[in-house]
């Protein structure tokens, strides 16, 4: 129908004549000539209408925003003073002298440069908003993105196969979505929260390097770098070291930086262990474009009078720490009582504070409600250890040592956000020597920092049995500016020690058989040594793209409560289909009855 894109009529094109399609992006009368910008996914090209064609010009005149059209006309510059220098296409402009309206289209609900459209809005006519030069822009950089990763995978080897989307729950710590089957009345598939257990089984089928653009189901909490369905790149290879599987991975991802974005990332990536992240930066997953950094000064303050400091600093388990902020003194009583509720989130019983005013004064020149509660000694080595100037502010947390952690360092990001203090610049980093376990405070058992199919880091499964907090993993986290794009392990192949991981976890002998047997089983059928890692695709291009939500690059995502307002997913079913299912539909209308109510 058309021999260009609008977005490609250039000076080129000039004195030809062209046929274009595409959307009425703007109509606008002047002077008795119509202009009419077409817009298609390449761009905005100006046609105009001239009074001379009457009827054509007739035609125009009815033609409204998102009108379907095809125009076709002789390209030619446009007169001096009326070029666009932000358009490709601004110096021409098609004088129309053919017109043919595809389709007609309602008032839209929201025009495409409105930048204040709710979300709800712009979901709900997903199909429009999709129109908008920015989303094509995401979905075609996501495009670009993943014909990278398919070159590169194929280039190493790896072999992309398909996993199941009904099976059995794999614990990757969400709660699962469940489909009931028809034909085996009160039983249920799990969607994947991720094809962790496919993957390896096709390393004891012998596939040696497999990977996929898979699709995750997980039902939690959604956050704006969360969706109840999203994409990785799932990887697993069989005989390599986590220090190979990791060069992989990496290489993989500074292509990406080269070739999609022009960015050059270092290499190696550093890497850090967990212990050091969490100590420096509050976090397992460290932005390191923010400067500001956490101080612990348990040593200083054991045997200081100030109770608030000297227990928690005769507590093994417990941290006493500062976040010095450079020239922070000017921050005032108020936002930092602000301060003092966002760290109360986090289970901070109070924010001590110091406003450094002269470091030679000593004392003197300390302003804070503790200055009287420490001695000189603490005081001058506080100064010393944090490296505080004039006009720095200095925050305190003392408490047990996730408390801490969690509180300083969710003020640290807060901080680098409200005085805009992160460096722009990407930041990526390995998080290595991850603990295996850790003890849910709540539910009162081990639980897996990774999952249980993560190699821990003993020689045999009687080493497990000695104190869990101590035993490390194979683990490896791929963080960037921040976030969480990746992770992986080294997996456990014996099924001596897999079975002595699910009983720490509190996984008996018989539910592991029923849920696990038959990975058990396959890891007493001559499974290899294998390792691998998921990327998170959406958050990577979110990052990539510089958009604030992975909605932004998933093009028909949920809502923050897991709906699509567009399709009205999820939806109620008829009472027959729920008795083919062998499900009540007396419960389920009861359900959705309060949902509604
Ligand atoms: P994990 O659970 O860490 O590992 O997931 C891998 C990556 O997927 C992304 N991700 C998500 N993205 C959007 N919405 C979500 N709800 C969501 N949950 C996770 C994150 C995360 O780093 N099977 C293991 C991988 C392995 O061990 O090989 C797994 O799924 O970026
Ligand atoms: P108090 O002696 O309880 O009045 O506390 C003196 C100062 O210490 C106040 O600024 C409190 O916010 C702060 N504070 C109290 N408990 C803690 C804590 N666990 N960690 C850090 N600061 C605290």
């Amino acid at each position: 129908m058309r021999t260009h894109y609008c977005g490609q009529v250039t000076e080129t094109a000039v004195g030809t004549d062209v046929t274009v399609c595409g959307w009425v992006h703007r109509r606008r009368d002047h002077g008795g000539v119509i202009f009419v910008d077409l817009r298609d996914r390449e761009g905005l090209l100006q046609v105009v209408f001239d009074p001379d064609r009457a009827e054509i010009f007739a035609q125009a005149e009815r033609l409204r925003s998102e009108f379907v059209i095809q125009v076709t006309g002789r390209v030619r510059p446009r007169p001096e003073g009326t070029m666009n220098a932000n358009l490709p296409t601004g110096k021409v402009e098609v004088l129309a002298h053919a017109l043919v309206v595809h389709n007609r289209a309602e008032p839209p609900p929201f025009q495409l440069d409105d930048p204040d459209v709710g979300e709800d809005t712009r979901l709900k006519y997903r199909y429009i908003d999709l129109r908008r030069p920015q989303m094509q822009e995401n979905l075609r950089f996501r495009h670009r993105v993943i014909q990278h990763i398919h070159r590169y995978m194929d280039e190493q080897g790896f072999v992309e196969v398909e996993t199941p989307i009904l099976t059995r729950a794999t614990p990757e710590g969400a709660r699962d979505y469940l489909v009931p089957s028809r034909t085996q009345p009160g039983h249920f598939f799990a969607l994947p929260q991720s094809p962790q257990l496919f993957k390896q089984l096709l390393m004891v089928g012998g596939l040696d390097r497999y990977y996929q653009i898979a699709r995750c189901f997980r039902d939690e909490d959604l956050r704006a770098d969360r969706q109840p369905e999203f994409t990785q790149l799932d990887v697993e290879t069989s005989f390599l070291t986590q220090d190979e599987v990791m060069d992989i991975m990496e290489e993989l991802f500074r292509r990406l930086f080269q070739e999609v974005m022009h960015v050059e990332l270092p290499s190696p990536l550093p890497r850090m262990g967990y212990a050091e992240a969490m100590a420096r930066f509050g976090s397992d997953k460290p932005d390191l474009r923010n400067p500001l950094v956490l101080v612990d000064i348990k040593d200083l303050v054991a045997d200081s009078e100030f109770k608030v400091f000297a227990h928690p600093a005769q507590d093994p388990a417990s941290r006493v720490t500062v976040l010095r902020v450079p020239s922070g003194a000017t921050i005032s009583r108020s936002t930092i009582d602000g301060y003092t509720q966002f760290v109360a989130r986090y289970g901070a019983r109070g924010l001590a504070w110091i406003k450094v005013n002269d470091v030679a004064a000593g004392r003197d020149g300390l302003q804070s409600p503790i200055v009287k509660n420490l001695s000189d000694a603490a005081l001058a080595g506080i100064l010393e250890r944090t490296h505080a100037a004039n006009g720095d502010l200095l925050f305190f947390g003392a408490d047990r040592a996730t408390v801490v952690s969690a509180a300083l360092g969710a003020l640290r990001l807060k901080l680098a956000a409200d005085l805009d203090l992160n460096r722009k610049e990407w930041q990526a980093l390995w998080v290595v020597d991850w603990p295996m376990f850790e003890f849910d405070d709540k539910e009162k058992r081990w639980v897996a920092l990774h999952h249980p199919f993560t190699m821990p880091r003993v020689n045999s499964a009687d080493e497990l049995a000695g104190d869990p907090a101590n035993v490390l993993s194979s683990g490896y986290d791929l963080v960037l500016n921040g976030i969480e794009v990746g992770g992986g392990s080294v997996r456990i192949h014996h099924q001596d020690i897999q079975q002595a991981v699910f009983r720490l976890l509190g996984i008996g002998l018989e539910e592991a058989q029923e849920k696990f047997g038959f990975l058990l089983e396959a890891l007493r059928a001559g499974a290899p040594p294998h390792a691998g890692m998921a990327l998170g695709l959406d958050r990577l291009i979110m990052l990539m793209v510089g958009a604030e939500s992975i909605r932004e690059v998933i093009a028909f995502p949920k809502t923050q409560t897991a709906q699509d307002p567009m399709t009205g997913a999820p939806g109620t079913v008829d009472a027959r289909q729920l008795r083919e299912l062998s499900i009540r539909s007396t419960a389920v209308s009861k359900a959705a009855a309060n949902v509604s109510g």
